[in-house]
Parts: C-alpha cells; sequence; structure tokens
C-alpha cells in the first residue's frame, strides 16, 4: 500500500508486511552523499540493528557508503536537549553534508529527535522514518512535526519539518509489549471517532491484539491517510488539525498530575476521549453523545484499556489545563464528536471546563 503526501514537501508512505527486508532497496533514491547515520534506541537497536545492517552489507549498493549509527537509551527522557546536541555534535565530527541522510529508526521519542535533529543541522539534512511502535506508525511519523522535551514541558522546542520517505512495516509490532502496542490502539480509537466511521465499524469489536493483527495494514492505511489529509489542509496547525488532538486536552492533564507514572500517553487519550464526550453531554445535553460515550467505553474495555474515570481527580487537572500551551484569551479550541466520525473544533471558555471539572 502507498500513499502520497504533499504539503511543503512531498513524500511517500510504503506500508508493507514484510517491508524491513528491503529497506536497502526502498530508501536508495535518496542517497546522494557519502554518509548515513541510523539513530535508534537501546531496545530497537537489540532487536532489529543487526539485521537492518546487515541489510546494507550484503548490497554492493552501499560498499562505498559510511553508514554509522547512534543509539539513545530507551524511552521518553532520551527526547532532550542534550542528545540533540550530542547528535549534532557527532554529524558535525564525522563531516555530514546536507547531501547525507539520517534513518530514524525507533518509536516516536526517536522520530522526534531525529527529525528535529535533522530540522536544524546545517539548516536541514533529508530524514527517513522507520517507525517501530504502533503509535509511531499511525501518528508521529506522518505530519512533520519533530521536538525535543525541554524541563519546563513536553515538545516545547521543535520545527514542522517533513521526512522524505516513511517506511512502515507492521511486523515490527509483533515485539511490542501489550501496553505499547495498545497505547498505539488508543491513536488508531482516535481517528475512527473524529472522522472515519468505517474504520470505527472495522474496530468495534476487536477484543484482542491478534484480532487487530489480521487487519492492521488496512487500519494503519487507513489512519496515515486520515493524517494526510488533515496535514494537506493544515499543515502548522492552524484549524482543521487540531481535530487530531480529540482527548488530548484532558489526556495530556493526566498524563501530567500523574507526573507521567500512573497512565501512559495511550490510557490518558483514551479517559481523555472519554472526558470529552462527557464533557459535550454536560455542556449540550445531547442525549446522542451517551451513546457514543457508551461505545467507546466498550472498544476500550474489551480491548483491555483504561476506562477508569472513577480514580480521577478531576479538580487537580484544572490547575494543570490552565498551563496548556493551546490556551489563548482564556478560552481553549476543544475537539467534540457528536456524530462518530465527525469531529469538530469549539472555543471554550475555561470557567466552563473549571464548572464541569468541580460538577465531577
Ligand atoms: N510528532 C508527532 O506528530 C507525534 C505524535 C504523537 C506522539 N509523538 C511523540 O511520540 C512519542 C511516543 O512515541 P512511542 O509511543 O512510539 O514511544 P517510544 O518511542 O518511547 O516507544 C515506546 C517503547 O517501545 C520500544 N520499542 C519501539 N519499537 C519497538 C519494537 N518494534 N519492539 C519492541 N519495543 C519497541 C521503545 O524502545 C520504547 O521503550 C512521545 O514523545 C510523543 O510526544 C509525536
Amino acid at each position: 500500500m502507498k500513499l502520497r503526501v504533499e504539503n511543503l514537501t512531498a513524500y511517500d508512505i510504503f506500508i508493507k508486511r514484510g517491508l524491513k527486508k528491503q529497506i536497502n532497496s526502498y530508501i536508495k533514491e535518496f542517497i546522494k552523499g557519502q554518509n548515513i547515520l541510523i539513530i535508534t534506541d537501546s531496545n530497537v537497536s537489540s532487536l532489529y540493528l543487526k539485521e537492518l545492517k546487515q541489510l546494507f552489507e550484503s548490497d554492493d549498493y552501499y560498499k562505498d557508503l559510511n553508514v554509522l549509527e547512534y543509539i539513545i537509551t530507551a524511552g521518553e527522557q532520551s527526547k532532550n536537549i542534550n542528545n540533540y546536541n550530542d547528535i549534532l555534535e557527532f554529524l558535525a565530527e564525522n563531516n555530514f553534508s546536507r547531501k547525507d541522510i539520517i534513518i530514524a529508526f525507533g518509536g516516536g521519542v526517536v522520530g522526534d529527535l531525529a527529525g528535529f535533529v535533522s530540522s536544524s543541522y546545517v539548516r536541514g539534512i533529508s530524514y527517513i522514518q522507520i517507525p517501530t511502535t504502533l503509535l509511531s506508525q499511525v501518528d508521529s511519523s506522518v505530519g512533520g512535526k519533530t521536538a525535543i522535551n525541554l524541563k519546563s514541558g513536553k515538545n516545547l522546542a521543535g520545527a514542522f519539518y517533513n521526512p522524505v520517505l516513511v517506511l512502515i512495516d507492521p511486523d515490527f509490532l509483533d515485539t511490542l509489549s501489550d501496553r505499547v502496542y495498545l497505547d498505539g490502539f488508543c491513536e488508531v480509537i482516535k481517528y475512527a471517532y473524529i472522522k472515519d466511521y468505517i474504520l470505527y465499524e472495522k474496530i468495534k469489536n476487536l477484543k484482542s491484539k491478534k484480532d487487530i493483527d489480521s487487519s492492521i495494514e488496512e487500519i494503519i492505511y487507513r489512519c496515515c491517510d486520515i493524517k494526510r489529509k488533515v496535514v494537506l489542509k493544515d499543515h502548522k496547525e492552524a484549524g482543521i488539525r487540531k481535530i487530531l488532538n480529540f482527548g488530548h486536552s484532558f489526556g495530556h492533564a493526566i498524563e501530567k498530575y500523574y507526573d507521567y507514572k500512573k497512565f501512559s500517553h495511550g490510557e490518558a487519550v483514551g479517559l481523555g476521549m472519554l472526558m470529552a464526550i462527557d464533557f459535550n453531554n454536560y455542556l449540550n445535553e445531547l442525549s446522542e453523545t451517551k451513546d457514543i460515550y457508551d461505545s467507546l467505553f466498550d472498544i476500550l474495555d474489551k480491548l483491555g484499556c483504561k476506562t477508569n474515570l472513577y480514580e480521577i481527580d478531576y479538580n487537580g487537572l484544572y490547575e494543570i489545563l490552565l498551563k496548556d500551551k493551546k490556551i489563548s484569551k482564556n478560552t481553549i479550541d476543544f475537539i467534540f464528536v457528536d456524530i462518530i466520525g465527525k469531529a469538530y473544533i469549539k472555543e471554550i471558555k475555561l470557567k466552563d471546563i473549571k464548572e464541569y471539572l468541580n460538577s465531577k
């Protein structure tokens, strides 16, 4: 399967089982210089780096090229300014030029960090995304958002910078833990609710990773296609791209309130989507959102994702929401879904959010 993204720059996304055995062939046309840097993390490198390097070693095309690797410690804490700086220095020490190429080989952490490095090294060097988690395959590898975290907050430094190619092999997902896998699947559920009723029909009865696996290529394709269409209309998130944040305002607040320990990102987004539907119901007393709430609860519950909203300290979330970088003039653009597959943006006053949280 293949998709083409055309915004500031155009690039292809290939989605195919077994594609990881042909990475050397897919990337050839993007190699213009002498050097390739594979940026990866400690988990992905121990599982897959040898295999990837063997592909280059066994292909004559690469015999005079310099293939280097840079391995960061796995985990969100690695998306930091020290690693960013060290990789830039590593590129300079190894005489990388704008003709050379970077491969981001890993989950969203590697993709965001390697993408930001690429956006700024010699004012921009090409990079290829080879995402290895479900979240990165359906979300972070597409759309050109790159970032690192600062002490003051997540993703506070970054750039919009597109890859030149995205290679997605669902076979990488076989080695993911169930928790990391389901984390990504919460983003799949999000796409269904904001834009794709057919995807919703497909996923509503899935009960396990095994069920998901049988249609994973099509699921990834549908998600990337939605993201592709949305970013095409609004690359820099001035409008419609915000619908991709469904569940994320409450979700980010939940993650942060519990210090990123109690809930993973996907778990928090799942809970955040439930809260967003409930909030909509609170504001408008819509009877149909009750059905949407139940349908989402059911999907999350069947798959074993968290639904334990009763454990959330609603009042505590408000203080965190006040620091949301998306707030302006005491309002925040909230994403609501009244009909599955049709999300919309609505400006909400902070006082309404406060009243809702207090009502719980
Ligand atoms: N740029 C964007 O548009 C965008 C969108 C959403 C999220 N993000 C960012 O993505 C990051 C989260 O991404 P993530 O969930 O992929 O996290 P991650 O990169 O930390 O990966 C999760 C874990 O899975 C491991 N892993 C990766 N691939 C594996 C594989 N095939 N087999 C076994 N283990 C594997 C990693 O080592 C890590 O321990 C966050 O930093 C978030 O801010 C960015």
